[in-house]
């Protein structure tokens, strides 16, 4: 008998001892399985399994939801009681949970406990703003943050892994997913995957509050042509090496176990059967053990694209892959048995396949106790927490960047009259933003209104929408206008509906929608002297032109969550002095994108000193320069950045160079700044970007104080893909230290190899 036959051999023993134990396991943190354990029982059980329940692990489908919770249709539900079915998403509660996992657990053959995954992207119940307004905080122990309260939530609801995180770099506002990922940059994403994977995963999956983590969409799916969702991508070795797949590396480097497809074609080839990407460069080159589902219906997928001739050929190039779970596909289910039969799949990969899934299983602890998530008392005790409300709100005040604010405009002074206007002042279901599943669009967040009734008293508030997001509707601009004649500032909270950012959301147009641009004009054009503080939220970098023309200033919020309206207040009546950060550039208009600050040169103008020549690379009709660059973001007070100093001039490839700066607050009030390094190399075997972020810190520094940044360069920081290999070379380079990505460089260190 072996190890799993003798833990299952009087079942209904088994079954009431957990029952039994089932609060002691849940109350308690521990560590079930050492490695070469869990290998070992995973063997044990799959000597036990059949084909049919191996296949089964690897197939996955949605629950449906009633009124009382989540429920399972008949057809899955026989599937889940004969055994072959391995995960399910969109279910969660505790309850729902443990009802489905009582009938994997004691109504089949081996008993083998479910996995429930989950869409838990930027928070569970308590809603953190959009992950692109995370990344504006440039604040790595808030995206951990982020990820650990979501983890703890999301596992108090028996939920066991998020399909996050999303480390997609993006360059093109009109693609909607922009909003899920960390912005434009490399270097900026793959520290915050770090920081995401430490924050879902923690140090041990077998801890309570840990769950898996998963890095998506591998690969490439950020680069969809004209910012089409799901469109095609080419993208030459090169720029997929140096720009689109670090993130994912660094996931696997922080330990993420797993991974899932993107619904693009990459260079021809989709990326659910892509063997290039999965199999030479995930598996063979990274090493990477922990398992990969597809992406919604990915294997159906195959065929649309014209890449499989039916779906049980899709289902032979997927396994093929090294693709383990099929997320909805039914593929997996009616094809690989039949094609493992024929001799076309080797039964090895479907074993290889379920074995990944089982390991992740035991990490979690399932095997020791299938209920251990599911604890109704432990979910009501967790769920909105107030230290994860009050953490919400702390972190909806460092995602708001202040991309303009002339003359002071903001702060507030308490005591002044204030004209709230627009369509989103008092709207407690957009503020949530996309991918917010879990979360309440109507009771629990806190609208911008209502954060600011916090600050101010009612006499001082007035009202008026002025319009809709998207109508044509102006008959509200009239009372808007009379509103805003009796205050002394305004505020207006304009933006985009929720559902015009995230998946298949694409516009063609990336300005404010509706007329709400010709609200704030019909106010300027009566009031050319009234202070106007726009409040922008939205899910892509917009075309702000005109806007930037009409207005004081502007707070970018995002969509800033649950807590939203308070930390938004916060920043608006100075408690919180604005510190966030563009992670993506704002084109001046439609027509520069795609823009992002680490271009490369062209050979126009010839001569970089003298660029006054006619051909040259630029627009007839609009300047090169974006509107906000990345990295751009101010806050009520100033920083003055002292001359760079170089530890040395020189260094060999195994020396590190310190590069430092000095920082000063030359304003009014206390502020945290986020200090940029750039690096540019200047010539290279492939031709490199301008200017690269290699490294950011950020500090608090009092009125008057001064504080030095130091960052250490090494030869990794220097490196880069050419032809497949990581390659470093000898040569000159440009560094610097600033607060925008927007600066001239002016000094210049050498590298020599040893
Ligand atoms: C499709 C999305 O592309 C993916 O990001 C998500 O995790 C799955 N659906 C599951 O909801």
């Amino acid at each position: 008998m072996n190890d799993y036959q003798k833990m299952r051999k009087i079942p209904i023993t088994l079954v009431v001892l957990l029952i039994l134990f089932n609060c002691l396991y849940s109350c308690a943190d521990k560590t079930y399985n050492s490695e070469t354990d869990i290998y070992r029982k995973v063997d044990s059980i799959m000597s036990l399994m059949t084909l049919n329940e191996k296949i089964g692990q690897t197939i996955m489908y949605s629950g449906d939801w009633n009124k009382t919770g989540p429920y399972v249709t008949s057809d899955n539900m026989k599937l889940l009681k004969e055994g072959n079915l391995g995960s399910m998403l969109n279910v969660y509660t505790s309850k729902g949970t443990k009802e489905l996992q009582k009938i994997a657990v004691e109504e089949t053959r081996l008993g083998i406990p479910l996995l429930f995954g989950y869409d838990v992207i930027h928070g569970f119940k308590t809603i953190f703003p959009i992950n692109l307004g995370i990344a504006s905080s440039w604040d790595l122990s808030d995206v951990e943050e982020v990820a650990r309260i979501s983890a703890e939530e999301a596992s108090a609801s028996g939920v066991h892994w998020t399909f996050a995180p999303m480390i997609d770099i993006a360059r093109d506002p009109r693609w909607g997913r922009i909003s899920e990922g960390s912005g434009e940059d490399v270097y900026l994403t793959s520290e915050i995957t770090k920081s995401y994977v430490k924050g879902f995963q923690g140090d041990n999956l077998a801890h309570l509050n840990t769950i898996l983590a998963c890095a998506k969409h591998f690969v490439g799916y950020g680069a969809a042509q004209a910012g089409r969702d799901y469109h095609t991508v080419n993208m030459g070795d090169n720029e997929l090496r140096n720009v689109y797949m670090p993130p994912f590396k660094a996931a696997i480097d922080s330990g993420v176990e797993t991974f899932m497809t993107a619904f693009n074609e990459l260079n021809g080839v989709p990326a659910t059967a892509n063997q290039y990407i999965f199999k030479d460069i995930l598996r063979d080159e990274w090493g990477f053990n922990g398992f990969v589902v597809t992406d919604y219906t990915a294997i159906n997928e195959l065929v649309s694209h014209g890449y499989a001739k039916n779906e049980k050929h899709a289902t032979e190039l997927a396994i093929n892959s090294a693709i383990d779970i099929d997320m909805m596909s039914g593929a997996y289910r009616r094809f690989l048995k039949e094609l493992v039969s024929e001799g076309k799949v080797d039964e090895k990969l479907v074993n290889e396949a379920c074995r990944r899934i089982l390991v992740a299983k035991f990490k979690l602890g399932l095997f020791d106790d299938p209920y251990r998530y599911s604890n109704e008392q432990r979910e009501k005790e967790i769920i909105y927490r107030p230290e994860f409300l009050e953490s919400a709100r702390k972190i909806a005040s460092k995602s708001s960047v202040l991309l303009k604010n002339s003359d002071e405009a903001l702060p507030l002074d308490k005591k002044q009259t204030i004209a709230l206007i627009g369509p989103l002042v008092k709207d407690k279901k957009n503020i949530l933003g996309n991918w917010a599943a879990a979360g309440d669009r109507n009771g629990k967040a806190i609208s911008i209104f209502q954060g600011i009734k916090e600050y101010l008293d009612d006499k001082n508030i007035l009202f008026a929408k002025g319009c809709d997001i998207d109508s044509n509707d102006s008959s509200g601009f009239s009372k808007a206008i009379q509103v805003v004649g009796k205050s002394d500032k305004v505020i207006m909270v304009l933006g985009e509906d929720y559902n015009m950012s995230g998946e298949a959301a694409s516009r063609t147009n990336i300005k404010l929608p509706g007329i709400q641009t010709d609200l704030i004009k019909a106010i300027r054009d009566e009031f050319p002297d009234k202070k106007i503080i726009l409040i922008l939220m939205n899910g892509r970098p917009l075309d702000l032109t005109i806007e930037d023309s009409l207005v004081d200033t502007i707070l970018e919020i995002w969509y800033p969550g649950t807590s939203g309206g308070l930390g938004v207040a916060d920043i608006l009546f100075g408690k919180y002095n604005p510190s966030a950060k563009l992670p993506i550039t704002f084109p001046r208009n439609l027509g520069q994108v795609p823009i992002y600050y680490n271009v490369k040169n062209t050979g126009r103008p010839i001569s970089i000193e003298n660029p006054t020549e006619d051909y040259k690379s630029n627009y007839i009709d609009s300047p090169n320069t974006p509107l906000y660059p990345f990295g751009h973001g101010l806050s009520y007070t100033t920083f003055k950045y002292s001359e760079i100093e170089l530890s040395k001039e020189n260094i060999s490839e195994t020396e590190v160079l310190l590069a430092s700066s000095t920082i000063t607050n030359t304003g009014d009030y206390d502020g945290h700044e986020v200090a940029q390094l750039y690096i540019h190399d200047k010539v290279g075997s492939i031709t490199r970007p301008v200017k690269e972020l290699k490294g950011f810190k950020k500090i608090f520094l009092k009125k008057g104080e001064s504080k030095t940044v130091t960052f250490e360069i090494n030869s990794d920081n220097l490196k880069f893909y050419n032809n497949g290999k990581l390659t470093i070379e000898s040569g000159e380079f440009e560094i610097a230290i600033s607060g925008t990505s927007d600066f001239e460089f002016n000094k210049t260190f050498n590298l020599t190899l040893n």
